[in-house]
């Protein structure tokens, strides 16, 4: 007992000691949780409304190389796409030189890319924009180029230390492909091994699946990571293709292709009707035949109404006036981009033309008139067959026209040329 006393007598100095050492170890406890949980949210915070940028298959295809990447950098800042909230430059399929037998790195085509891929993002880094890049979840891409199969970790720490910030992972070369049984679970396990490895890298890179629709992708998207899915085949440069369900599909097949889904998508995860056909104009890797500034304008009101991915695919380093119109409304990008992440609907359709309804943050909803007839047509709709409070009173906006305009109480009207589509922000007036 004597013993005992004698040591606490002795421990009496330092306990304040030992109190404020194990307080401090708390707090650092408690940091590292609420750091951790920062991590987490941040990670979280990834593609919140629809990614904007810009993708080089479209326009360049095979040819693309590390000057395009670098002057079409440039051309987001000098054109005001930079400012209107365009941010990702992705190279797509074949950008590989191939994979190193010894070493199982991808290295980059060296007559294209002599100065390396981390160079390269380090550029569109010091433009304060973000860099992305391509692989496949098999074998082979789809250009024939090395996937990443079997190789995720690798290849994913690879792209993380070139400070890689986008993946589009393509579906080629896989196990089902050709056959006419889709298999969702291998394309699950293909994609998580790669969404995982992405993970473990520590850098958030927005994962954008490319594997056609085919395995329901906007069911287990973000299951394995994904940040964005495609719904369907590649858009080429034509309006509408001669049928629904074969490739290429034009803008009103690839608008089709999103009915029903509008469910799936929200913030960290979007439904993804392909990329933009603006402004190629027949030009480039994907013709068609091309479309007219009308038609591309309805792909822009469209994808925004969607609450689509906007990548853009036309060389951006030479658009035209019309093109730079389209691609920089602010105020249609703004509902692509609303921080609900609502993705509109067909709420209505008749004799061709049809009206589609996002909601949007702030007591607004934005309505689009769509005309998918060869002829101009006049269209009215009572707000009650559009899902509107029939007593309700809106201030309405024209974003095409940026104006207000004004319309009967109770309905809303457009008169639209051959494949026009023309889009209102109807604001609640209390
Ligand atoms: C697939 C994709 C395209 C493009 C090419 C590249 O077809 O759907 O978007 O990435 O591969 O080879």
């Amino acid at each position: 007992m004597i013993k005992f006393i004698r040591y606490f007598i002795f421990f009496i100095p330092v306990l304040p000691g030992i109190f404020f050492f194990q307080a401090c170890n708390e707090k650092n406890e408690k940091k590292n949780q609420i750091q951790q949980t920062d991590s987490t949210a941040e990670a979280q915070k990834l593609a919140m409304t629809p990614p904007m940028g810009w993708n080089s298959w479209n326009a360049f295809g095979k040819n693309v190389t590390e000057q395009v990447i670098r002057e079409t950098a440039d051309s987001f800042v000098s054109t005001g796409l930079k400012d209107a909230g365009f941010t990702y430059i992705v190279i797509d399929d074949i950008w590989q030189g191939g994979r190193d037998s010894t070493t199982g790195l991808l290295y980059p085509d060296a007559k294209r890319f002599p100065s390396g891929i981390k160079a390269l993002a380090d550029y569109v880094h010091s433009k304060g924009l973000k860099f992305g890049i391509y692989s496949d979840a098999g074998d082979k891409t789809c250009g024939g180029m090395p996937g990443s199969y079997g190789h995720e970790e690798k290849d994913a720490k690879l792209f993380a230390e070139w400070g890689v910030d986008f993946l589009k992972y393509d579906y080629c070369y896989c196990g089902d492909l050709g056959s006419t049984k889709s298999d969702y679970r291998d394309a699950m396990s293909r994609y998580k091994a790669m969404g995982d490895a992405l993970k473990a890298t520590g850098r958030p890179i927005v994962f954008s699946i490319c594997e056609w629709g085919d395995r329901s992708p906007w069911i287990w998207g973000r299951e394995v990571g994904g940040n964005m899915w495609r719904m369907g085949s590649d858009v080429y440069d034509i309006w509408d293709s001669p049928r629904s369900d074969q490739d290429p599909v034009g803008i009103l097949g690839s608008i089709d292709g999103e009915t029903n889904l509008r469910s799936f998508a929200g913030p960290g995860g979007w439904n993804d009707p392909d990329m933009l056909i603006i402004g190629l104009n027949n030009t480039g890797n994907i013709k068609g035949g091309g479309c007219n500034d009308i038609e591309y304008r309805t792909q822009m009101s469209m994808w925004c109404m969607m609450a689509a991915p906007l990548m853009m695919g036309c060389d951006i380093r030479h658009m035209n006036e019309t093109t730079k119109t389209i691609l920089l409304n602010k105020e249609v990008i703004a509902i692509d981009q609303d921080t609900l992440g609502k993705q509109g609907y067909r709420v209505m359709r008749k004799d061709g033309w049809e009206i589609w309804k996002k909601t949007l943050s702030g007591n607004r909803v934005a309505i689009a008139f769509l005309n998918r007839n060869s002829q101009s047509i006049s269209a009215t709709a009572p707000f009650k067959n559009i899902e509107l409070d029939s007593t309700a009173k809106y201030n309405v906006y024209d974003v095409w026209k940026h104006a207000p305009a004004s319309q009967a109480n109770g309905t809303i009207s457009a008169t639209m040329q051959p494949h026009e589509t023309q889009v209102f922000v109807l604001t609640l007036n209390k």
